[in-house]
């Protein structure tokens, strides 16, 4: 069994139909990622898991267990974390008051204290600077914050949307590393990236979504090797 099922998902705002039909599969322990067009229906995909939006039709199961009737909270305290497209952050909060902000479902304060620790160890660059606040850091310092945000909740599926964007390819480099880094430690990944060359790379398996619609499957190596991939997503032009 999957540990997260996607199946025949469909969601609207209002009268636009933004997701209409994506179906994929994670399973426990695994990179898997999610790459498409602008207003593919990524981002929708991510917040209807994490229960910020409600499908019209289709589910979604957690370890066989539907989430898709349940409070965004209760999602998070079943182990799924979402790091959000644009990374949503407290600018006037420091780095420490915002990594609490995702431990806020936890009442454990030696296990969040640990938690800090070991976000601070896996990005010195923030635990140089606890004290400071998020809105003076750089692109690639705030995507850090905000998967380390993202992670104090200790999740068991940790959702990236979008960490690449805006930084540079050292620091996407570098992001990307972590999100290896993570899966080795234990963490599922559901990645979504306009940078299908890097997620792709990086990926156990990967679904792209055209239109709302999951259209093709494959390993990260199947897809990088397939020619519509090539041409719609790594830029590989039609000879004429
Ligand atoms: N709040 C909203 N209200 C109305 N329509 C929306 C809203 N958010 C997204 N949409 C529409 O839903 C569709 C899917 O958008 P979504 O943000 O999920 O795409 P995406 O694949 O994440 O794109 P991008 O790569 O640009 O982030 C688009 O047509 C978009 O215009
Ligand atoms: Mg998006």
């Amino acid at each position: 069994m999957s540990f997260l099922e996607v199946r025949d998902l469909t969601v609207a705002y209002g009268s636009i139909q933004a997701v209409r039909g994506v179906s994929f599969c994670v399973g426990r322990g695994e990179i898997v990622s999610l790459i498409g067009s602008n207003g593919a229906g990524k981002t929708t995909t991510l917040r209807t898991i994490s229960g910020l939006l409600r499908p019209v039709t289709g589910e979604i199961l957690l370890d066989g267990e539907p989430l898709h009737r349940l409070p965004a909270h209760k999602i998070l305290a079943l182990g799924v974390a979402h790091s959000p497209e644009g990374r949503r952050l407290f600018a006037r909060m420091t780095v420490e008051e915002n990594l609490r902000l995702g431990a806020h479902t936890r009442r454990d304060e030696l296990g969040i204290a640990a938690d800090l620790e070991r976000i601070y160890a896996l990005f010195p660059a923030l635990g140089m600077r606890q004290r400071e606040k998020a809105g003076l850091f750089s692109g690639g310092e705030q995507q850090m914050l905000a998967i380390g945000r993202a992670l104090m909740s200790r999740p068991e599926l940790l959702m990236l949307d979008e960490p690449s964007m805006g930084l540079s390819p050292i620091m996407t480099r570098r992001i990307l590393e972590t999100v290896r880094e993570l899966r080795e430690s234990g963490t599922t990944v559901l990645l979504v990236e306009q940078n299908a060359l890097a997620a792709l790379s990086l990926s156990d398996y990967a679904y792209v979504i055209d239109l709302g619609r999951t259209t093709l499957s494959g390993t990260g190596t199947e897809l990088l090797a397939d020619p519509r991939v090539r041409e719609a997503y790594l830029g590989d032009g039609v000879s004429s």
